[in-house]
């Protein structure tokens, strides 16, 4: 059955050559986009939808989220914004509660974030295990995970556990724990960070996981200056995130490379931390993405309209900009914006993946922020919400 969606005022495609089109049509089948272009050319379709003048945009692709979870640190939270710092040690509250979960109550908490972040207009997430730890728990972490969302990365080396010793940590990451993960995941991540894994640690945990045959991220320069993004961009990282800290040669490096830099707006003003520096990104021609980075420390928040916003009236980023980082940019992050099914654009053979706003274009999504705008969400040509 094909579905023709008429009445778009302005169309967001992220195709080179489509652009953003406005009057604009699109026809949906098998879950694919079967046809984009003005309305007044659009082909005949089994079913018709008029759109009232609304704009349509790819719907977002969230490629940093932590949402395997249990437990609760609202208390850490409000402490921080008394003036206590963040730091990565809040990790391991998450992990014990975690540890403590059964199956059943982490299966739960993660279907109803997805849910939430779906009703708001995500239609491709990624989320990492990360607060189990222990061979065990990060292997039941990983296939929760995989069973509810559409990429998972391994992130044994989110923090060395309380109690174990660094070097023999690492060790059993890159050993046992990566053997129990890795058929269940595509990506391997490491937290390079003081007070988590230093840059010979981190370099020892991705090739292990390349080695692996996994995909590498890397979680880089959020808290202070580091040796994240060239570890990241030496490793031929698909991304690095965070990049809240960046020296002109991290800058420089990451123009130079496919690595992707995710920026986490909504957990720099949730840690107090200064904004990233997207318009130095951009300017020099590195790619970048935004991420919600939801979890239940740094960032508790899945609304990608609320990092765009942000990038936007506070990072000095374009709403064209801003959109296509936290939809294309995703998508790039998780080498998913080309090819058969491809996320994060809206052309012929793309994955049907569609976020509809009640407001004729993507500039609302700035210019009223706070506002919800989501009116429909398509994933794979299906209505959502
Ligand atoms: O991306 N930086 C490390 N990991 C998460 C924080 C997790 C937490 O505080 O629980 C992040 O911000």
């Amino acid at each position: 059955m094909s579905e023709l969606l008429t009445g778009i005022a302005e169309l967001t495609t992220n195709d080179d050559e489509l652009g953003v089109v406005p009057d604009a049509a699109l026809v949906i089948d098998g879950g694919r986009v079967a046809w984009v272009g003005p309305a007044r050319l659009a082909p005949d379709a089994d079913t018709r939808v008029g759109l009232g003048g609304r704009a349509v945009l790819p719907g977002w692709v969230d490629s940093h989220t932590h949402l395997v979870f249990a437990g609760d640190r609202t208390a850490e939270f409000a402490a921080r914004m008394a003036g206590k710092p963040y730091t990565a040690g809040g990790i391991a509250v998450t992990v014990a509660a975690t540890r403590a979960a059964s199956d059943e109550n982490l299966a739960e908490g993660l279907h109803r974030h997805v849910a939430e972040a779906v009703s708001a207009g995500t239609t491709y997430l990624e989320t990492k295990t990360g607060y189990g730890l222990t061979v065990e728990d990060e292997r039941r972490c990983a296939a929760l995970a995989a069973s509810e969302v559409d990429e998972v990365t391994f992130l044994g080396a989110h923090l060395v556990p309380p109690g174990c010793d660094a070097d023999a940590y690492v060790d059993l990451v890159c050993g046992e724990m990566l053997a129990a993960v890795a058929p269940l995941v595509r990506w391997a991540d490491v937290f390079c960070e003081t007070g988590a894994f230093d840059e010979d640690q981190s370099r020892t945990v991705l090739l292990a996981a390349r080695a692996a045959g996994l995909g590498l991220r890397v979680h880089g320069n959020q808290l202070g200056p580091g040796p994240g993004v060239r570890l990241a961009v030496d490793l031929g990282a698909a991304s690095v995130d965070h990049c809240t800290h960046l020296a002109p040669s991290d800058v420089d490096a990451l123009a130079g490379s496919d690595t992707v830099a995710t920026l986490l707006p909504a957990c720099d003003l949730s840690t107090r931390q200064p904004l990233p520096d997207a318009r130095s990104l951009l300017d020099a021609g590195a790619t970048v993405a935004l991420a919600s980075n939801c979890n239940p420390g740094s960032s508790y928040t899945s609304s990608m309209a609320f990092c765009v916003a942000t990038a936007v009236l506070q990072m000095r980023m374009t709403v064209e900009e801003a959109v296509r980082a936290a939809t294309w940019g995703g998508a790039r992050a998780l080498r998913r914006e080309s090819g058969p099914d491809a996320v994060g654009v809206l052309r012929p053979d793309s994955r049907a993946d569609l976020h509809v706003l009640d407001a004729p274009s993507v500039t609302h999504l700035a210019y009223r922020p706070g506002i919800p705008l989501t009116h429909s969400v398509y994933r794979r040509g299906t209505r959502v919400r």
